[in-house]
């Protein structure tokens, strides 16, 4: 075997199973907020607040493709995905629910920078991509909400 392809994952301080505890992590993180978005845009009421009404039920489906690429790579990886999502029921005003949404959605980013860095240190160059463009996702989310709540 040619050396210089050969990747020694013991000279990294990653290894696949954390890779695939903080990719089972993220699932429970994305899962918690596709489920929060739907119940939150069931509760929005009033005219003024329909664009975000709009926001969660376009952003349910972002999340549920997030959370499904994260348990497809986790069985890739060999590993099995563990649902434990948080059910703590939504804040009921809207304003809130935006504040909440936005620490969430800039701690994902964070996350998915975290993971990008993980699977870029072992080789994994499409899963890191991947995770770069998530982080992307979650931060255009996280704009959005910022100018809906108009703070
Ligand atoms: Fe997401
Ligand atoms: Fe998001």
């Amino acid at each position: 075997m040619n050396a210089q392809t050969t990747v020694d994952s013991s000279a990294t301080s990653t290894s696949t199973e954390a890779l695939i505890a903080g990719l089972n992590d993220q699932l429970n993180r994305e899962i918690t907020t596709f489920l929060r978005y739907m119940l939150q845009a069931a509760q929005v009421k009033g005219a003024a607040w329909e664009p975000v009404r709009d926001l969660y039920l376009s952003e349910v489906v972002d999340e549920v493709g997030h959370a499904q690429y994260l348990a497809n790579q986790i069985i890739a990886l060999g590993g099995t995905p563990k649902l434990a999502p948080d059910l703590t029921p939504p804040p009921e005003g809207v304003g809130e629910m935006l504040r909440c949404d936005i620490d969430a959605e800039a701690n994902d980013v964070a996350h998915y920078s975290h993971l990008a860095k993980m699977a870029g240190e072992l080789c994994l160059s499409s899963l890191m991509m991947k995770m770069e463009e998530q982080a992307a996702d979650e931060d255009e989310h996280r704009q959005t909400m910022q100018r809906l709540l108009g703070e």
